[in-house]
């Protein structure tokens, strides 16, 4: 079975104790950021500067989740602020071949994200300029929310359509469906809420279930 590498979103964590809660998934795979606008989904995160305290606090890789309708116009911004991936919307604004293209060449892993309601067949074009896909198993914009069971199926889809390209959830995961997402196909699983509510996150629960 295929392992599945954990991304905690520090959307969920308290930022009162930011240091300590990144201390607490220092032994993750990665983190996850979400940037959010306000425009593009209804709900106001944090920017560039925030990703920039949070590569001085951490040595694994940042992954940052764009929820803004113009991507193109702050991939510098990420850079700069120490970002190792960034993902931006198939909903959002611009030419996306372009925005792909900047990130890559800034050094970046470059990845798409599709909301709920968007088919796969709208990155079919852009899969060979892509280093991963980001399927959101719940409408973007909050954490919390319940994983929508009927994204198993896309992802099968997609994992059939995408060759190795890695497959990433965002979204209502729990360690309970690590099973089946990796049945589906699934590489990196990001989690909030289920990770950073746990008083002592029990990594086994986060391991054991895809061996
Ligand atoms: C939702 C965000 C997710 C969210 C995940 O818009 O993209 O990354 O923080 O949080 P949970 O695991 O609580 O659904
Ligand atoms: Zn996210």
């Amino acid at each position: 079975m295929r392992d599945i590498k954990i991304a905690p979103s520090l959307l969920a964590a308290d930022w009162g104790q930011l240091a300590a809660e990144i201390k607490r998934v220092e032994q993750a795979d990665l983190l996850h950021l979400d940037v959010m606008d306000g425009h593009f989904v209804p709900n106001i995160s944090f920017g560039p500067n925030f990703v920039k305290t949070v590569r001085r606090l951490s040595k694994l890789p940042l992954s940052v989740h764009l929820m803004i309708t113009k991507p193109y116009d702050f991939i510098q911004a990420f850079v700069e602020a120490g970002a190792d991936e960034l993902s931006f919307h198939v909903e959002a604004e611009g030419d996306h071949w372009r925005t792909i293209s900047a990130i890559r060449e800034a050094g970046l892993k470059a990845g798409i994200a599709l909301s709920p309601a968007t088919g796969v067949e709208s990155i079919a074009e852009l899969i060979p300029i892509l280093d991963f896909v980001l399927v959101m198993t719940v409408s973007p914009g909050f954490g919390g929310q319940a994983f929508i069971p009927e994204m198993l199926d896309k992802i099968k889809r997609l994992r059939a359509a995408a060759g190795d390209l890695p497959i990433a959830v965002d979204g209502g995961v729990t360690p309970e469906l690590l099973r089946p997402l990796a049945e589906a196909g699934v590489d990196i699983a990001v989690a909030g809420s289920a990770i950073f509510q746990e008083e002592e996150i029990d990594w086994q629960r986060w391991r054991l279930n895809c061996e």
